[in-house]
């Protein structure tokens, strides 16, 4: 897949940040806006599938198989056909999503993405509960570099220095959790006291990977705060293998 281009990235900024602001002053969600659309994209690198095709028989395949066993665990991941017609898919929920938030996900990013990328043999999408990815090439083990994102809260924090530094602690610490040798999760979320405020942070990687390699990843998104939101409220890196958030309000679900 190809990389986003920076410049392409920052026209995004703006309007992704602005939902995020939208959201923290509107502290109570109604289920959609819970979960919420944030990127998608399509990549015809690979080549372009025609309608009525082997490709797009495995791709449905593949999302019927990735819908049906999401649920139970929060992950799946699948290939089906043989080349040039095998399409690798995944999809992750939100660590702290409920069985049904993690089915319903699904059931809106696939006919989505499907609706986005109609014809392209990769593609990816991302909402706040689940992410769904498919691709000709087995991706699957390795941590992927070309899909990212940034999303901000547009608030200055009046410390950015301190606050930095303790939102780095804050993610390195949860990045430890995620990755010991009994969270079969990958998936962790903490808080933190900044004096009179809190810190709430949540890492995630796809269950594809070792633990090692989520550590490399989420190490390698964490070493992205100067880029992604330096001295800002909340902010999350958002990539295909790999993600973090942190906020000065708690956005987890407790179970
Ligand atoms: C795939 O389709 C798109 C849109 O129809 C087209 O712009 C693109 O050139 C095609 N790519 C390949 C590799 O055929
Ligand atoms: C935050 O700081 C940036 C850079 O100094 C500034 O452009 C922006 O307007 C500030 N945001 C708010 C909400 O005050």
């Amino acid at each position: 897949m190809s990389s986003f281009s920076s410049s392409k990235c920052i026209v995004w900024f703006p309007i992704l940040a602005l939902t995020i602001q939208l959201f923290s002053i509107h502290n109570v969600l109604s289920q959609t806006q819970n979960n919420a659309f944030l990127f998608h994209k399509c990549s015809d690198i690979e080549g372009n599938f025609t309608s009525k095709s082997p490709y797009e028989s495995n791709l449905n395949k593949i999302f019927r198989d990735l819908s049906y066993r999401v649920s139970s665990t929060g992950f799946a991941a699948s290939s089906t056909g043989n080349t040039p017609d095998k399409v690798n898919g995944l999809a992750l929920c939100r660590g702290d999503a409920s069985s049904s938030d993690c089915h319903s996900c699904l059931a809106t990013a696939i006919p989505e993405i499907s609706r986005r990328c109609p014809n392209n043999k990769a593609g990816i999408i991302w909402y706040d509960n689940c992410l769904v990815k498919y691709s000709s090439t087995n991706f699957f083990g390795k941590i992927d570099y070309e899909n990212k994102f940034y999303l901000y809260n547009v608030n200055n924090v009046s410390d950015p220095t301190s606050f930095n530094t303790q939102t780095k602690s804050l993610l390195t610490d949860l990045t430890m959790k995620a990755t010991a040798g009994d969270n079969q999760k990958l998936f962790a979320t903490g808080e933190k006291s900044l004096g009179n405020k809190k810190l709430y942070g949540l890492v995630q990687c796809t269950r594809d990977l070792k633990s090692e390699t989520c550590k490399a990843c989420l190490d390698g998104i964490i070493g992205e705060i100067p880029n992604c939101c330096d001295g800002k409220e909340g902010g999350r890196v958002v990539g295909g293998s790999c993600n973090f958030r942190y906020e000065i309000y708690s956005f987890v679900n407790i179970a």
